[in-house]
């Protein structure tokens, strides 16, 4: 049975203390690439800032490039320097830095992989790792099933005794249920499902994790958090940039399958599950399993989703080109860069309550949020006049940025009339504690370390959410006439909005 690092200083019950993550090592697949570069990298070396790695860690980078271990270094050194969290301290990155190594090589090559082999054999011996391996996947997907069968043929994938090996795999996971269900089923043939951590960043967000401590550290929200009171919920994730250099990734995926597949689907789980009988992983899941299972979407898709293509416009004062101008995307690319989905919960708490997700690049806002709109009071002892510039009640959880949470309610103006207005109320992270949060990757890749699966999502949640995602995506291919476009800097298709308008409702402009 893998067992972890055991701090004997520390009582088990008491979460405030640090965890440490025991002797480890973790092997980057793709470590040439811009995720390692600008969050891997910088989270690992925040992670030895804070103390919390092992004093013999390792760090293998795995890629095509010929480079020696001094090269990997010079780059892990400069990615740190330009995205760290922390401050640079010389000593800390002189001691992370001699359990550095490079490995050449592809993912086809039988060598490569006997090379990766002996090195870590021989991180073992001189830097006290354990036998203790992390594979991270920072690799284009494809690259995926042939990478677990040279873990599987190396021997990297079979720990002896109390060693562990755990595979890190970034999303996308699949492209559909049954793309997902195959890689599932090629992945647990060579690790057991305890040894699989499926990312999904925001599940590593402080803001996102707060949403379990808001809900069910608290009184005041749970008694009004269901049908009775609340008419529907909100989750958005709005960014303002376009797709980047991204184009051989994004075209092709668009971003129901980016975004709403994997991080607001977990986002809708979390606000709408039960309580967990406790916080264990298993319990956890359980929960969130069954909420997912209960997701509906509505008979009438042309009516319940929209999607949309950013066209050139004006963002942050500059001008910006469309979707279908950017290098590398067909001119008569159909992706969307834009999805709205609204959802139903089958379930007692949410009966009849509509959850709208929506997310799109090249918006008015990069902005992360959680908005729960409650229903009117059911009566107003004020004349029409006097609470005309009344909305809804509204808890909104601020994922990203300005992370925090403001509730929204009615309020008199001053004055001698009886007016009533929307005013807001506000908790900012940034003003309530000194502490600064962690970014996502450092509290998923100490998690990973320490054999933490909570905020992972399971191979079960990954099929149903594709489950839900499948039938929008049908419907889409089928429609005829192209996919709407948008102005940059706006909030999206038409179409979105009159898929709101419909229900009687609007989008938040957050
Ligand atoms: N970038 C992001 O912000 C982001 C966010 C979420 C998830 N992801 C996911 O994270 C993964 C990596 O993304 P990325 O943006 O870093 O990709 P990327 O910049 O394209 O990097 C891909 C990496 O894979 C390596 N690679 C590709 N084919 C290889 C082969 N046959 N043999 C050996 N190495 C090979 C490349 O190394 P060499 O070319 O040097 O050999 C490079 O280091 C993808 O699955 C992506 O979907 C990325």
């Amino acid at each position: 049975m893998p067992t972890d690092y055991v701090n004997p200083l520390r009582d088990p019950r008491d979460k405030r203390l640090p965890r440490i993550a025991g002797p480890s090592g973790i092997v980057i697949f793709g470590v040439t690439g811009d995720l390692s570069r600008k969050k891997l990298m910088p989270a690992i070396y925040d992670l030895a800032n804070r103390g919390l790695l092992p004093p013999g860690f390792a760090l293998v980078g795995f890629a095509r490039r010929d480079w020696a271990n001094e090269d990997f270094s010079k780059v892990v050194h400069d990615a740190v320097r330009e995205y760290a969290r922390t401050p640079f301290s010389e000593e800390v990155w002189r001691h992370l830095a001699e359990g550095f190594r490079f490995v050449q090589g592809s993912f086809g090559d039988d060598d490569a992989f006997d090379t990766l082999a002996a090195t870590l054999a021989d991180l073992d011996r001189v830097r006290g790792t354990g036998g203790n391996h992390a594979f991270y996947f920072s690799i284009p997907p494809g690259a995926f099933p042939v990478v677990l069968q040279q873990l599987r043929r190396s021997g990297l994938a079979d720990p002896h005794g109390d060693e562990w090996r755990r595979v890190v795999i970034e999303k996308p996971f699949g492209h559909d249920l049954a793309s997902a269900q195959e890689l599932n089923g090629i992945v647990n043939d060579v690790f057991p499902s305890e040894s699989v951590f499926r990312i999904d960043h925001y599940l590593g967000k402080e803001t996102v994790q707060n949403l379990l401590a808001l809900r069910f550290a608290n009184q005041l929200y749970e008694p009004i958090w269901n049908a009775n009171y609340v008419d529907h919920v909100q989750i958005t994730m709005a960014e303002d940039i376009g797709i980047g250099g991204r184009a051989g990734y994004y075209d092709g995926i668009g971003a129901a399958r980016d975004v709403i597949q994997n991080h607001l689907l977990q986002l809708l789980a979390l606000t709408a599950m039960e309580e967990p009988v406790s916080f264990s992983p298993a319990q956890l899941r359980t929960e969130k399993v069954k909420v997912l299972s209960a997701v509906r979407l509505p008979a009438d898709l042309s009516a319940s989703t929209a999607r949309g293509q950013y066209a050139g416009g004006w963002q942050g004062g500059q001008k910006v080109i469309g979707y279908l101008q950017e290098e590398g995307i067909s001119r008569s690319s159909t992706t969307e860069t834009y999805a709205a989905v609204k959802l139903l919960v089958d379930t007692r708490r949410w009966a009849g309550v509509p959850f709208y997700l929506r997310t799109g690049k090249r918006l008015g806002k990069r902005v992360t949020e959680i908005a729960v709109v409650f229903k009117r009071a059911p009566h107003l002892p004020f004349s029409y006049t006097d609470t005309e510039e009344l909305g809804s009640n509204a808890l909104v959880i601020r994922v990203q940025p300005d992370e925090g949470v403001t509730i929204r309610f009615g309020s008199k103006v001053p004055g001698p009339a009886m007016e009533v207005r929307d005013v807001n109320m506000d908790f900012s992270y940034g003003q309530s504690f000194t502490e600064a949060s962690p970014e996502a990757y450092e509290r998923l890749i100490l998690d990973v370390l320490l054999g933490e699966p909570s905020l992972f999502p399971q191979d079960e949640e990954v099929e149903l959410s594709w489950r839900i995602l499948d039938p929008v995506e049908a419907h889409w291919a089928r429609q005829r006439g192209g996919v709407d476009q948008y102005v940059s800097g706006t909030w999206g298709p038409a179409s979105a909005d009159a898929m709101m308008a419909r229900d009687g409702r609007t989008w938040r402009r957050p």
